[in-house]
């Protein structure tokens, strides 16, 4: 079979790897892709804001299965346009991906349903922000209704602060775009953790919980990214725990998605706060999290397109996955500068060395081909992923690999996984 994914980051190099193991798959295609997935796919550029390009690209590739990676061609209806046209498509519908397209669509489900979540309340119009946000203590969160890129959530410190953010989304100061609606919400404490579930509509199968780290600074310092390195453990979660998580979010989830009429047939990422009151929704993301795919999937021993194709055949209950035991861990490498201004096309070199480390995946994010050379193009440029029998022997893995690459400005946080060490060294 062809396989085509749709986006670029180190999630669709690590979905185009493991889909690329099966030995049913024949070809894989990623649109747009990049110089490192170019390795191992044909990459087709596609413009992933345009629903109509990318509809136009995978009607002429015609692949037996298109797997849709990032949130954006999910929240434009592209499953809904390929599924009326006939062709096979892993995600979500529109409706469904309403889950992470709306946090006020989402905060109002979890109510509905009775899901752990944070208190809340839906402004749909600067008046009402006054009177809402007076009803919280600080620290208050205010967040934007749409999405956002991971720049809609601002943590305020006072009311004032929060009456300020919650009118810089309002008039589009903030994010450019004005929101037409903005959640007010109480401050979690606690470990965050990625419960990301595949769902059929009816079924349910957790893929390995695991940690990121969203913060550009060692420690959890300085400004949010997209993800610097991500962590998975067998001891992260106790399987008492996951029972809670699947009983009282994960199964209540796709029960009241499909009560709904809108069925959640794909990727459901619960972002969960381990509060002392117990584990708590953040956010929902309808697609696989980056970094975190890129230490699930190389973990996974049954074959991703067949589970895949069990989520939209409604088997997934007779489809268990099977996982390597011990821990993963992937450490990203980004530009000087990022996630502020960055410079890109600095040549990439040592790569060769890197791959040669055992049980470590080179997955990349922001590279891009000049010719024969390979140079950055993006904020977040790969990262070293690898697999050991503990969290310590993945980590020294991911860095001796690391320790290998080369290219001008190359940051890294040194500290992935400390959390856990801390608690288990
Ligand atoms: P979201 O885009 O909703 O995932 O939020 C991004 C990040 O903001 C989360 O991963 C948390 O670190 C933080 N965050 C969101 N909501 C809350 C909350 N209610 N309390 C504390 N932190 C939050
Ligand atoms: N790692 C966070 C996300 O994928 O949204």
């Amino acid at each position: 079979m062809k396989v085509l994914i749709l986006g670029s980051g180190g999630r669709e190099h690590a979905l185009a790897w493991a889909i690329a193991r099966s030995p049913r798959v024949s070809a894989v295609v990623c649109a747009p892709g990049n110089g490192g997935i170019a390795q191992i796919a044909r990459c087709i550029p596609v413009d992933l804001k345009n629903l109509d390009d990318m509809v136009r690209l995978v009607t002429a590739e015609a692949p037996g299965l298109t797997i849709v990676g990032p949130e954006l061609p999910l929240s434009l209806g592209i499953v809904d346009a390929l599924q009326s046209r006939g062709l096979r498509v892993f995600g979500p519908t529109q409706a469904a991906a309403r889950l992470e397209s709306s946090k006020a669509f989402a905060k109002q489900f979890m109510k509905r349903h009775q899901i752990p979540t944070a208190k809340y309340s839906v402004c749909a119009h600067a008046s009402e922000l006054e009177e809402a946000i007076a009803l919280f203590h600080p620290p208050i969160v205010v967040k934007a209704d749409g999405l956002a890129a991971g720049k809609g959530v601002i943590l305020c410190e006072s009311r004032n602060i929060a009456l300020e953010a919650a009118h810089g989304l309002f008039n589009g100061s903030l994010l450019g775009e004005s929101s037409q609606q903005v959640v007010i919400e109480e401050f979690l404490e606690g470990d965050e953790i990625s419960f990301i579930c595949l769902s059929d509509g009816t079924h349910i199968a957790p893929l390995l919980p695991a940690q990121d780290h969203k913060r550009i600074g060692e420690y959890d310092t300085g400004l949010n990214t997209g993800g610097m390195g991500a962590y998975s453990t067998d001891t992260m979660l106790e399987p008492q725990m996951t029972e809670w998580i699947m009983r009282h979010i994960a199964e209540p989830t796709i029960r009241g998605m499909a009560e709904e009429g809108t069925p959640f047939i794909g990727v459901l990422y619960c972002g969960l706060m381990m509060t002392p009151r117990g584990p708590e929704v953040l956010e929902y993301n309808a697609r696989f999290g980056d970094p975190e795919t890129q230490v699930i999937l190389p973990r996974l021993e049954s074959d991703l397109l067949d589970v895949l194709e069990a989520c939209i055949d409604g088997r997934l209950d007779q489809t268990p996955l099977r996982w390597s035991p011990g821990a993963s861990a992937c450490v990203v490498a980004s530009s000087a500068g990022y996630p502020a201004s960055y410079k890109t096309g600095f040549p990439l070199t040592g790569l060769g060395n890197a791959a040669q480390v055992p049980s470590v995946q080179i997955f990349h994010s922001g590279t891009a081909r000049v010719g024969s050379q390979l140079v950055t193009s993006g904020g977040r440029v790969l990262c070293a992923a690898a697999q050991g029998d503990s969290l310590r022997e993945a980590l020294s893995r991911a860095y001796q690999s690391l320790a290998e690459i080369q290219f001008e400005g190359i940051y890294f946080r040194r500290d992935i996984g400390y959390r856990a060490l801390k608690a288990k060294p």
